[in-house]
């Protein structure tokens, strides 16, 4: 079947360095820094400034209901529709070596979000990404790759998270206790991980100026993408995207997701 065999992907994990892969089983996250030179970073910031600057203007900024109080995120999801360039960090190499790490190939992308957090924007709620997985967990059936747009630092409104929460394979529950948080730090153009079990939420931006960052969260095949990419994508993407890409998009079924139960290529 070639079309399946289109789909694999040569073994990134050599392209992975040992510590963050180390972290990343001890911790629940690691941080991969220069991950993005920085003229490469820049683009992707201006590019998210436009569309950013677009949807406040024509009024297309939403709410996200998990963003604590009135003054929210500015969030902007389906990223990859607004503006194709965002692709290629869905399948940077480093990005994917670390998905087949975790959950494995192939995988599906779940959700493509930038995420600006804007200044005094309320702490997001502590939560797990595949919090909506039926426990119990046996590992994470999901992974978030973070693009930090911006420096991510403790006072603009870095992701902070629960160290080795992931280990317990499971959801913070309501009035528990939270353990430590700590801040991830790291500079413009680093990449984040973060295993889809960590306890974790966006922090507080006590600067003047706003704090971006890309999310793409990726998950085993079983699991409904977040986003609906068949009623939302770009056609575009799915005329001109790499058989990686249209892969992790669904359309290129393997056990489920088929069409008269066949794969439809
Ligand atoms: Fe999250």
């Amino acid at each position: 079947m070639p079309a399946a065999l289109a789909t694999d992907r040569p073994d990134e994990a050599a392209l992975l360095p040992a510590a963050q892969r180390e972290a990343l089983a001890r911790d629940g996250f690691c941080i991969v820094e220069g991950a993005l030179p920085p003229d490469i970073c820049a683009r992707y910031r201006e590019a998210l400034e436009r569309v950013a600057r677009f949807d406040e203007e024509a009024g297309w900024r939403r709410r996200y209901g998990y963003d604590g109080g009135e003054n929210a995120n500015h969030r902007i999801w389906n990223l990859i529709s607004r503006d194709p360039i965002f692709c290629r960090l869905v399948e940077h190499d480093l990005a994917l070596g670390f998905v087949r790490e975790t959950i494995g190939w192939p995988a599906l992308l779940s959700g493509s979000s930038a995420n600006i957090v804007v200044r005094h924007a309320d702490e997001e709620v502590l939560h797990c990404d595949q919090t909506y997985m039926p426990e119990p967990w046996a590992g994470p059936h999901g992974v978030n790759i973070g693009w930090c747009l911006d420096a991510f630092t403790a006072d603009n409104g870095a992701t902070r998270v629960a160290p080795g929460s992931h280990l317990r394979n499971r959801s913070h529950r309501e009035g528990e206790p939270v353990p430590p948080m700590v801040a991830i730090e790291a500079p413009a153009g680093a990449m984040i991980v973060i295993d889809g079990r960590c306890w974790h939420q966006t922090g507080r931006n006590e600067t003047d100026r706003p704090r971006a960052g890309v999310f793409n969260w990726y998950t085993l095949p079983i699991y409904l993408p977040q986003e609906n990419w068949f009623l939302s994508l770009d056609p575009a993407i799915r005329q001109f995207g790499s058989e990686t890409l249209l892969s992790l998009l669904g359309f290129r079924p393997q056990i489920v997701g088929r069409v008269n139960g066949l794969a439809p290529f």
